[in-house]
């Protein structure tokens, strides 16, 4: 999870700002036609973004509590081409009363670009590369069976991780044995041992958090975390039920936030540098997004929407804030 402002401007801006990626562009077929330098100026751009404004307008005013931001500009231009804002009436008062482009959101899952974006720029990586090169403690905890009972992970690639093809599942935090409160025996299963409760991080509902605790290559606390990141997959070691890989790597698109965090992984140890210190120095900063950042936000936050009743904008996401 990502706080940014502007999702849509941050998006543009950084998808045709950093350099790394403009190296590797993969022109479109046909004509390549030279960017408009002066979008702001063709008439056609102006009444289409009079009649987005229009439209912003009529389709925000029914929001009770949502925020809304849009914001486009030009790699070419000072000004933005749009920036619509909506403060809906109803939110947390500790947030900010006026959303504006200086806005800070808090946001998840399309963030997943900006991890894949800085694994782009780090051009000594290959995508056919196994995690296991950059993470060889998933080879240590690798569990016995088949390929349909434990995951192989010398065949899962930085690539597959990158385009959710690893076969990896999506999530440790849906496991509901995960959850204290989760009434295994009201509800005719058996009985769940302490050890079946414990040691799933995710971050969500009562669980404990995945975090790197600072310094992970020296005081083992990255094994500590993949013990219990791959806890959830291949297990033997406290004995518990495997949790078999969904797919085999390559077979089909499976949607993973686990993938995605070890992607992340992979990126801190092969820069030897923090995701987000990263994310801030090669992505966000160069975009001019100063107050985006893989942090928790503060509260009060002046600066940030706080949506009421909102229980997310405090979870601490842990490692899986890529
Ligand atoms: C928005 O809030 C007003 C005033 O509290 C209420 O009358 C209306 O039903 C709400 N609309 C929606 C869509 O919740
Ligand atoms: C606002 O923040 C204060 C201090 O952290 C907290 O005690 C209070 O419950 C918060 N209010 C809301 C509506 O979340
Ligand atoms: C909200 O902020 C914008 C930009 O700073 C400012 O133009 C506007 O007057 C502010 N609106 C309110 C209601 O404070
Ligand atoms: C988290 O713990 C609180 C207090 O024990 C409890 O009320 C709540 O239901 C728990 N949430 C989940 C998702 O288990
Ligand atoms: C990684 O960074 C730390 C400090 O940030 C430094 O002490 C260490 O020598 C670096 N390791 C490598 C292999 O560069």
């Amino acid at each position: 999870m990502v706080i940014t402002k502007h999702i849509l401007t941050l998006i543009v801006v950084a998808a045709f700002r950093v350099s790394g990626v403009e190296s590797k562009a993969c022109p479109p077929l046909g004509a390549v036609l030279p960017p408009p330098r002066q979008p702001g100026k063709e008439a056609v751009v102006i009444a289409a973004v009079q009649s987005l404004g229009a439209l912003f307008e009529k389709i925000t005013s029914r929001y009770n509590a949502s925020a809304v931001s849009i914001g486009v500009q030009s790699i070419h231009e000072d000004t933005p081409l749009v920036d619509l804002h909506y403060t809906p009436p109803v939110r947390n008062k500790n947030g900010t009363a006026n959303v504006t482009a200086e806005t800070v959101y808090r946001i998840g899952s399309c963030t997943k670009i900006f991890t894949v974006l800085s694994l782009l720029q780090q051009s000594n990586i290959r995508w056919d590369e196994p995690v296991t090169t950059y993470l060889p403690e998933l080879r240590h905890n690798q569990a016995q069976g088949t390929e349909i009972e434990a995951v192989r992970w010398d065949y899962v690639t930085i690539g597959s991780l990158a385009s959710h093809l690893s076969g990896i599942g999506r999530d440790l935090a849906f496991d509901l044995a995960n959850f204290p409160t989760f009434p295994a025996e009201k509800m005719g299963l058996p009985p769940l041992d302490k050890k079946s409760r414990a040691n799933h991080c995710s971050g969500l509902g009562n669980t404990t958090v995945c975090t790197t605790q600072g310094n992970w290559r020296s005081d083992g606390a990255l094994l500590r975390v993949l013990r219990v990141l791959t806890a959830s997959y291949l297990d033997v070691l406290n004995n518990m039920p495997l949790r078999h890989p969904q797919y085999a790597p390559y077979t089909t698109p499976l949607y993973s936030n686990v993938g995605i965090t070890l992607l992340g992984l992979v990126v801190e140890k092969a820069t030897n540098q923090s995701l987000d210190q990263l994310l801030k120095e090669k992505i966000f900063f160069p975009a001019g997004m100063q107050e985006t950042s893989l942090n928790e936000p503060p509260v009060p936050d002046q600066e940030g929407f706080i949506p009421a009743g909102d229980p997310t904008w405090f979870t601490k996401t842990g490692i899986f804030a890529s």
